[in-house]
């Protein structure tokens, strides 16, 4: 069967290419999806480039990315709950990565049934940046009549965070580019703040939470506009403490001006790296089939197309996400 691989560390022009490879046999615990679509994330461009060869040693080549969905045509012998021709969606563990291609062996743990009034490919948009979102806002513990603020409201996973914090009764401000803040406000964004004509630090005061999406200088920025007390959430600045700690950073300490940020604001600070979820995803199956969250794609590649696709992505501008159809 064909797979998009990643061939070697390096620019995506470089170290993609589409092979041959065997169709995977599954475990007890796994099973077969046919893949009908996959979605792919800024940490599949990260992977390619090397910067994550530390932490997530791949061996090359290897087939590229995390979301999937599709039918479920094998079932190993300890797995419940799953049935030939279900229709799942799944992100994949790091260990069976490799969702662009025909087949793919997952472990049925974190597989979850697919939301039953949306497409494949809108199916497939939604499980690495939905859990992110899900996850985070659960973690600060989002709820009614509190103020969050979600950076990159048109990203993957601004985009899913806009309409779960909506789902909670928040009152949700939210940031991005004047071409995307028509459609972010229909989202139900309370506050579009158009990045290049607005500084949202002059329009956000005492929020209860940020969910910070951007890292560098957003960070440490979303102390200036919380409330004293309040939860700051990140999937892309500098891990907390104990996160670096987890991954094996034994003398890891957070940067001055963000533990000073943190302190000041008698604040905290998490850094989240998401985790596969069946349970998770099962939540949001619902949330999807009661009409509270709509998936949001920017683009439908063709299985072909996959390495143009993989282009769009770099060019981090996204509006929502991009899937990649198979036959
Ligand atoms: N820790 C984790 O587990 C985890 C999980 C998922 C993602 N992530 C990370 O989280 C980040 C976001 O992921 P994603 O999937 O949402 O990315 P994405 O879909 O590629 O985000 C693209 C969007 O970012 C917006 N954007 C870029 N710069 C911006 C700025 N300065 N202000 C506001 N919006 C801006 C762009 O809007 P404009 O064109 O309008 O600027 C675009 O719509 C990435 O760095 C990713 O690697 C981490």
């Amino acid at each position: 069967m064909k797979a998009l691989q990643v061939t070697a560390y390096g620019e995506i022009k470089d170290s993609l290419a589409f092979n041959e490879v065997a169709k995977p046999s599954i475990q007890a615990k796994d099973v077969l999806i046919e893949v009908k679509a996959a979605a792919i994330n800024p940490i599949d461009k990260v992977i390619i480039l090397g910067y994550l060869k530390g932490m997530i040693p791949i061996p090359m080549p290897s087939t590229l990315a995390y979301d999937v969905s599709g039918i479920v045509v094998e079932i190993g012998a300890d797995v419940k709950g799953f049935e030939i021709g279900d229709a799942v969606y799944s992100r994949v563990p790091q260990e069976q990565m490799g969702t662009l291609t025909q087949f793919v062996a997952v472990d049925s743990t974190v597989v979850a049934k697919k939301p039953e009034n949306v497409s494949f490919e809108e199916a497939a948009s939604i499980p690495l940046a939905g859990l992110t979102a899900f996850q985070c806002l659960e973690h600060v513990g989002i709820k009614a009549n509190d103020k969050v603020l979600i950076h990159a409201g048109s990203g993957g996973v601004g985009s899913f965070a806009i309409q779960y914090a909506k789902s909670k009764g928040a009152y949700v401000y939210t940031t991005t580019s004047t071409e995307n803040v028509e459609w972010v406000k229909a989202l139900g964004a309370d506050r579009v703040i158009d990045y290049k004509k607005e500084d949202y630090k002059n329009i956000v005061t005492d929020a209860d939470s940020v969910f910070d999406t951007l890292g560098k200088e957003y960070s440490t920025d979303a102390f200036g506009v919380i409330k004293t007390g309040g939860k700051v959430v990140s999937i892309a600045g500098p891990m907390d403490e104990a996160t670096a700690h987890a991954f094996g950073m034994a003398d890891y300490t957070l940067p001055e001006d963000l533990a000073q940020a943190i302190e000041a604001k008698k604040a905290s600070y998490t850094f989240i790296w998401m985790h596969p979820s069946a349970e998770d995803l099962t939540t949001i199956k619902g949330l999807i089939e009661a009409g509270k969250i709509k998936p949001v794609i920017d683009k439908i590649y063709p299985f072909a197309e996959s390495i143009a696709a993989f282009e769009h992505l770099a060019t981090g501008r996204a509006k929502g996400k991009i899937v990649i159809k198979m036959n």
